[in-house]
């Protein structure tokens, strides 16, 4: 089966990287990572980027920069990659985790209410896959209860909610670079915000507490650390970006042919990841579904060569890091306890064929699930 690699260059990277190499400046200062920054920002309709090493520290930098801490509670939901979590205990907050939504898989908003104590400093969505979470009612519990709305954004580029951009709704958006996301530079990150004052923050805190208005390149303001983007990140991610618009577009006819091929399928034998309609474009990171034979359906693909993975292999909360230490507050989650049963996902690779191919991939799942 004709599956792409991934991740994918062309010339864009290298005419970017050779830039970089033409100049005396390889590391975090050279003005391509500026450069990106800003593109990226504007792109995700915000006014301010800051990039970082990964987007793990993105989220621990993010958080301490709003000066969340001990004492302060994150609602997290308990589906999500470890780092949505950890950096809320990184800071010394404690992650609450909380239950997601059947269809969309994304952070429950109904339980997220019910979750909220006068400790509750902070709600951080994962866009699940790509798809947008409730971002209207997470507004609304903002506007009730004053507490932020932060935006995991990893599975996120590109993707909308109600024609704006994912990380541009919240106090701030969190996005990963890693190999696998749709956008690569091996690893990377950036965290992007409408709040200058934040964004001054977090780019102080990342480049060794210097100030943009300091006195010399030796004056340290506040205890910072360094996690700046190498320049040759940057170039690469310059290219990756060119290019994601056209990839979601692919992506997005492929799932329609899947959805099209598939659709005759009893709900109870695969039913694929709800899609609000306020969710004008996804990034289609993640194709994810509820099977009921999942793991035979994930056995089958595996042998006809298409990447999927049958979903975590448990909440974030049955880590051994929250089940030994007592550092977190777990309310029930069947729906994610389900999941980790039931639900599978295929890589966005998969997503990124010819259409005979895409066709294929329609007939493996249907011979599978049934
Ligand atoms: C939802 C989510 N948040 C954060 C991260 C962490 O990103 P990184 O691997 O760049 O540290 C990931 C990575 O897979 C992720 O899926």
């Amino acid at each position: 089966m004709q599956i792409p690699s991934w991740p994918v260059s062309d010339n864009r990277e290298i005419e970017f990287i050779q830039e970089v190499l033409a100049s005396p400046q390889w590391g975090g200062f050279h003005e391509i990572v500026r450069q990106f920054e800003q593109k990226f920002a504007s792109f995700h309709d915000a006014a301010h980027g800051v990039s970082v090493m990964n987007g793990t520290v993105s989220l621990e930098m993010a958080l301490s920069a709003l000066g969340i801490g001990p004492g302060d509670e994150v609602i997290v939901p308990a589906i999500s990659f470890i780092s949505s979590a950890t950096a809320v205990s990184r800071v010394g907050a404690t992650p609450v985790f909380v239950d997601i939504e059947m269809k969309s898989f994304n952070l429950d908003p109904i339980r997220t209410a019910l979750a909220i104590t006068p400790k509750t400093k902070a709600i951080l969505v994962v866009h699940f896959g790509g798809v947008m979470a409730q971002m209207d009612r997470f507004a609304e519990l903002n506007e009730a209860f004053g507490i932020h709305i932060l935006e995991d954004a990893a599975h996120a580029h590109g993707s909308e909610w109600k024609k704006k951009k994912a990380g541009s709704l919240g106090t701030f958006g969190s996005f990963s670079f890693q190999n696998g996301k749709v956008m690569t530079s091996g690893e990377g990150g950036i965290v992007i915000t409408q709040d200058e004052a934040l964004a001054d923050k977090m780019r102080s805190y990342s480049n060794q507490g210097r100030r943009k208005d300091g006195e010399s390149f030796y004056h340290h303001y506040s205890l910072g650390t360094n996690l700046r983007l190498s320049a040759f990140q940057a170039a690469v991610l310059m290219a990756q970006l060119e290019r994601l618009p056209s990839q979601m577009e692919l992506r997005q006819k492929n799932v329609g042919i899947l959805h099209q091929e598939l659709k005759d399928i009893d709900a109870n034998l695969l039913e694929f990841q709800r899609v609000p309609e306020e969710c004008t474009a996804q990034s289609h990171y993640l194709l994810t579904g509820w099977a009921k034979n999942r793991d035979q359906l994930c056995r089958k693909l595996t042998e006809a060569g298409i990447p999927n993975t049958p979903f975590y292999p448990h909440t974030l909360y049955e880590n051994p890091i929250y089940l030994d230490q007592d550092q977190a507050i777990v309310h029930e989650c069947p729906v994610a306890e389900e999941a980790v049963n039931g639900a599978f996902w295929l890589s966005h690779r998969a997503l990124m064929g010819d259409e005979a191919t895409t066709r294929e991939i329609a007939g493996k799942i249907r011979e599978a699930v049934q």
